[in-house]
């Protein structure tokens, strides 16, 4: 098989790329390892920039998320027994988020591979990358027993932070940094009315809370837990408890509880890994870099990989231009860092560290006097959560 560019993974990030460039007449192919349905049962946050949902638009796939996606104008921060908001869109001169699940979101980009009879092969095994450095790269990988190979002039890795494209980039290429967070969140899905029609951060004495929500009968929330706990620890009675715990009293006797639908628990991290190119296989999302989802931050920056990296592949394509791809690691990364210092800030601004000392509380105390004392302070939280320029 021969292609231009060669995607490996199906998640929202190679997803997004392939139909764009399809649109462009640019001939790609996806391989992602798992089916449709297991990649559409991952539940994952649900907080669009408005940048993103343009690119959406773009690969005329927004249609649905403009229906049905909720437009946020604030969000709620609480802390000492109170919930104060943040008005983003008078801080920022007009702007918002998108309340849209990122599963919907990939069903949506998956549906409209379809419609356009888009390459898109599952249950790929053995995935393997070679001659990156060559003008003629090629992808290997098995399927139901049989070997196939495709042979491209780019390769794209999109395949998430566990994928294969970054780890065949050799050592002595590639710097990583990272930090990993002594606690995870447990996230519980449930067909109920959200207590809140705005997302509330919460910090609290026993840990981080927050109240999200995919659709006005389908809530989303999450608390702080330790790395050594498992979802059998967290009976669903249990889970509530602890959340209304954690909740400003008004709004805990507010919340309207109910079955869990999901349950999991996932650890922070933050990661990035420079330079998000090496030879002519370009790494995109997940891949790249991950982020605490403290800052709604991790699909977003996803989406300006794929906005910086589309635009390089149309100049490469149809001016002959490679200077978008000549800086798409050094353009990226920029932004990059920016998602990964905001996620990181509002991680240690809400969370109970367990070997945190009096003054690393005080601190957070102080942060968030500050930060509710000063619309510097809130215009530069708001600015960052609406999301920075592409
Ligand atoms: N071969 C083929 N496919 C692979 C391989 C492999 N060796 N390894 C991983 N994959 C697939 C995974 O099964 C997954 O579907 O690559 C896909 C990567 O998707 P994501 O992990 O969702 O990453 P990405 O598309 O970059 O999405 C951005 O934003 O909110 C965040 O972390 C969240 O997934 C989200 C991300
Ligand atoms: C979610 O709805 O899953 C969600 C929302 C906001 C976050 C993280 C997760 O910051």
């Amino acid at each position: 098989m021969k292609t231009k560019v060669g995607i490996i993974g199906g998640g929202p990030s190679g997803l997004l790329l392939s139909q764009l460039l399809d649109l462009q007449g640019i001939d790609n192919v996806v391989l992602e390892r798992r089916s449709r349905e297991y990649v559409l049962g991952r539940i994952r946050a649900g907080v669009l920039e408005h940048g993103f949902a343009k690119l959406m638009r773009e690969a005329k796939c927004g249609e649905r998320m403009d229906k049905e996606g909720e437009i946020h104008d604030g969000i709620y921060i609480a802390y000492d027994g109170d919930k104060k908001r943040v008005d983003l869109n008078s801080l920022t001169g007009g702007n918002s988020v998108i309340v849209y699940g990122q599963t919907e979101l990939t069903r949506d980009l998956y549906d409209a591979r379809e419609k356009m009879g888009g390459k898109v092969i599952h249950g790929v095994e053995n995935v393997q990358l070679h001659d990156i450095t060559s003008d003629n790269p090629s992808l290997t990988f098995e399927k139901e027993g049989q070997s196939e190979k495709i042979e491209c002039e780019y390769i794209i890795g999109a395949d998430g932070f566990h994928g294969v494209s970054r780890k065949s980039i050799p050592r002595d290429k590639i710097k990583e940094y990272e930090r990993v967070y002594p606690f995870g969140w447990l996230g519980v899905l449930s067909r109920t009315k959200p207590v809140s029609k705005e997302l509330i951060y919460a910090r609290h004495e026993r840990g981080f809370a927050l109240c999200s929500l995919r659709s006005q009968v389908l809530s989303r929330y999450y608390v702080q837990v330790s790395l050594e706990d498992s979802v059998d620890d967290w009976s669903d009675e249990r889970f509530w408890k602890e959340l209304k715990t954690r909740l400003p009293e008004d709004v805990a006797a507010e919340l309207i509880t109910g079955d869990s639908i999901e349950k999991s628990i996932a650890p922070l991290r933050s990661f990035v890994a420079e330079p998000m190119r090496y030879g002519n296989m370009f790494l995109a999302g997940d891949a790249a870099h991950i982020v605490p989802p403290t800052g709604a931050r991790g699909l977003n920056s996803a989406a300006s990989d794929i906005y910086y990296l589309y635009h390089a592949m149309v100049d490469h394509y149809k001016k002959g231009d490679d200077t978008g791809l000549d800086n798409y690691s050094k353009k990226a990364l920029a932004r990059v860092w920016k998602g990964q210092r905001f996620s990181w800030w509002m991680t240690m601004l809400l969370h109970r560290f367990p070997q945190s000392s009096g003054f690393d509380n005080r601190l957070q105390d102080t942060d968030l006097d500050y930060l509710f004392s000063s619309e510097a302070a809130l215009t530069s939280l708001a600015e960052n959560y609406v999301g920075l320029p592409f």
